[in-house]
């Protein structure tokens, strides 16, 4: 049985917070909302509980966890030493979405970091995540609250439709406020590398740091500057519905659209097949015109970050609509784009570039 308790995600009740730490305490899971996604949490320092987690997802032992901490003063918990560049880093960016690579504290079980000798450690800004954090008071291991290879959750019931029966609790805090995983950094190498983009910008940590290498492959499929983390997979983000992206390469908006537009009418005539397209208020009226379409807009071309808060539950939306096809378009890679662009390439079957 998998309860669920609301909560208030601006001041969360210390009584469903006592409880939630207590279950995390005894060894059990507990879902939580972060500012990101949601967060399914054990105790680090259990490698019984850390094993329960990679079970309840489905996940491959060999794709290890993120560690949050409440902040910085909890490092030494987790890590022996960090780079030079960290404090700067950590100063900029904690609590929030960055996620940093440190050196493994031999007390952190080796089933958390896959077998491997670096820990992945973040402390998240969302006041549930802290307060649960506080009152558990020890790092809670957490990946993304999916079942292994599913779209991340963003709302209470995406939890609930991938992991209900398997684990013990799920926070209801409502929606995540950004929508899209961490931003993991890997300091140990210089110049530091991007091993996934996220929630901070690339362009926000170069302003604290200087250059940062991206970890992920280019547009070509050829890996760049190093290999990705180990659970970088290909196909990680998926709706079970098909997806395909329109990469919108030269970054003419009417360019990607007419490609769009060229491939649905290519697909309608076959009429078994249900499509829904993800899309951008401007550009909604270009799809209104077809018959039976399913068409959601993810907000506004001019803010990334409301596209960036509602593409997985558009992805999840279109997937529980039925629909056999999704199509869409990237936004680029600025700001947020090149974390929007990353999860629309691991959610898709195939990437058409325009
Ligand atoms: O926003 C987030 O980061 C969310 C929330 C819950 O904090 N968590 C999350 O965890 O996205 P997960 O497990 O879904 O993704 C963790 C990523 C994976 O790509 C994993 O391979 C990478 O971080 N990672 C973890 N430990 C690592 C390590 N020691 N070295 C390199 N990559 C690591
Ligand atoms: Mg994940």
């Amino acid at each position: 049985m998998t309860e669920i308790l609301k909560i208030n995600p601006q001041k969360p009740e210390l009584s469903l917070i006592q409880k939630a730490a207590q279950v995390i305490r005894a060894g059990g899971l507990v879902a939580f909302p972060t500012e990101t996604v949601y967060g399914l949490g054990g105790n680090t320092f259990d490698p019984q509980a850390v094993q329960r987690i990679f079970l309840a997802k489905g996940r491959p032992a060999n794709d290890p966890l993120i560690v949050h901490i409440l902040n910085e003063t909890w490092l030494e918990k987790v890590t022996t030493s960090f780079p030079p560049k960290t404090e700067v880093l950590v100063h900029r960016f904690w609590p929030g979405p960055l996620t940093l690579i440190f050196p493994r504290n031999p007390a952190i079980p080796p089933n958390v970091t896959a077998g491997g000798n670096s820990v992945a450690v973040r402390a998240p800004s969302h006041p549930v995540a802290q307060a649960l954090l506080n009152a558990a008071g020890l790092p809670i291991a957490a990946p993304s609250a999916n079942r292994f290879g599913h779209t991340s959750p963003t709302q209470a019931a995406h939890v609930y439709a991938d992991l209900a029966g398997r684990i013990d609790l799920i926070l209801d805090g409502g929606e995540c406020p950004i929508g899209l995983e961490s931003t993991v950094l890997d300091l140990t190498k210089e110049p530091p590398v991007i091993l996934r983009p996220g929630g901070i910008p690339r362009e926000e940590i170069e302003r604290v740091i200087g250059t940062v290498h991206l970890g992920d492959k280019d547009q070509n499929g050829v890996k760049k500057d190093c290999l990705p983390s180990p659970g970088m997979l290909d196909r990680h983000y998926s709706p079970h519905s098909t997806l395909v992206l329109i990469e919108n390469i030269s970054g003419s908006r009417e360019n990607a659209i007419q490609k769009i537009i060229e491939y649905l009418r290519l697909v309608q005539k076959d009429v078994q097949k249900r499509i829904g397209i993800l899309t951008v208020d401007e550009e909604a009226h270009y799809f209104n015109v077809y018959q039976e379409l399913e068409i959601i807009s993810l907000g506004s071309l001019e803010n990334l970050d409301q596209v960036g808060r509602n593409l997985f539950a558009g992805m999840r939306t279109l997937e529980q609509a039925g629909v056999d096809l999704i199509l869409t378009t990237d936004y680029g890679e600025k700001g947020l784009g090149l974390a929007i662009r990353d999860r629309l390439r691991r959610a898709a079957s195939q990437i058409i570039p325009a």
